[in-house]
């Protein structure tokens, strides 16, 4: 068990002993010069094992979603999404911003926007619209629970997206949760989607980065645009070579995470005070609800018995995520923490 149980993000998580030690023999050269050896590796692993031409390091999710974004856009343009993606939510309005086209929102239910009110959103080339440029979507769906979009879906929304010539960007900063709790292969989840970033810094345990995969013409323009950010990286191989061992090592113990949190999920479901929907427990999150005081209050309390998460969403919800730095012990102390509390 350790000091906390800190159940706040995946991305606390610290980098592995075998990644530090890959990260000092790392062969190195200036990657804006494209002679850095170990990122052009990790780029074509990525690649392969999204099934995309090509791939690019990026410094964040933030980054690879607004390059995905902005370069398959045209500036006045509209990128549907859904309410509460991370996009929409947690970005900064970078597509506003950077991309220079207007976010269009739809609501979700389980992470799944509806597809007929989807496509009745959709904006040909008509001289009186924005034209619709991309569709988002999130895979797993952090705020519906971390759940693994169903390939039904992913179907329907390329259908959409082909018809009006539209691309489909796939935030997977958690890609490779879905591919442990379905045993649908990456590869296939990014086969609906155009671009598909995935983080290597969140239960991956990587300590930087995120890896936006495409075709290679959109990843060059990617490239360029990363530059424009300031995310031209030198002798980045130090940490790509971290995220080499975060794809080779650390993909599969993802399903030990989500072991923990359907535990943790099951002990909620039978405590009076708190409620959680136990179908949206698939991966390594629970969101649950407090029926009494707030989930800021509930968290303050949490804290003072060593419990550390987020409220996240309305008022009375709050947000447990397990991950590499979470043991049973940290788990049982929360449990024993939310018994009584709630
Ligand atoms: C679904 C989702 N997309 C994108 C991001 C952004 O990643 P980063 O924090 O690396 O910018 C996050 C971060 O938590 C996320 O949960």
């Amino acid at each position: 068990m350790h000091d906390f149980s800190d159940l706040r993000s995946d991305t606390v998580t610290k980098p592995t002993d075998r990644m530090k030690q890959a990260a000092m023999t790392a062969p190195l050269g200036d990657d804006v010069m494209r002679d850095d050896p170990t990122t052009i590796k990790l780029e074509q692993l990525a690649a392969r094992l999204t099934g995309k031409e090509s791939a690019l390091f990026c410094t964040s999710g933030t980054q690879a979603n607004l390059l995905a974004l902005t370069v398959q856009s045209e500036p006045g343009s509209e990128i549907i999404m859904d309410e509460e993606s991370h996009t929409f939510l947690h970005e900064q309005g970078g597509v506003a911003r950077i991309a220079l086209s207007q976010p269009v929102t739809l609501p979700n239910h389980h992470g799944l926007m509806d597809l007929d009110r989807l496509s009745s959103k959709v904006r040909g080339d008509d001289i009186h619209f924005p034209r619709t440029s991309v569709i988002e979507c999130e895979n797993t769906h952090n705020r519906a629970g971390g759940i693994p979009l169903p390939i039904s879906y992913l179907k329907g929304l390329r259908s959409i997206a082909d018809e009006c010539g539209a691309k489909i960007h796939m935030d997977g900063a958690r890609l490779f949760n879905a591919q442990v709790a379905t045993g649908i292969p990456a590869a296939e989840y990014a086969s609906y989607a155009d671009t598909v970033m995935f983080c290597l810094s969140k239960g991956l345990c990587c300590p930087i980065g995120s890896m936006l995969c495409g075709p290679a013409d959109t990843i060059q323009k990617a490239r360029r645009f990363r530059k424009v950010l300031g995310g031209g990286m030198r002798q980045v191989g130090f940490i790509a070579a971290c995220g080499i061992v975060a794809l080779e090592e650390m993909v599969d113990r993802l399903a030990e995470d989500h072991v923990r949190a359907r535990k943790l999920g099951e002990a909620i479901a039978s405590i009076r005070g708190l409620e959680v929907d136990l179908d949206t427990v698939q991966t390594n999150m629970v969101y649950f609800r407090v029926k009494h005081g707030t989930a800021e209050q509930f968290v303050g309390k949490l804290a003072s018995e060593k419990v550390l998460c987020f409220a996240e969403g309305d008022n009375q919800q709050v947000r447990l995520v397990c991950h590499k730095d979470v043991d049973d012990g940290d788990i049982d102390r929360a449990i024993t923490a939310l018994e009584k509390l709630a």
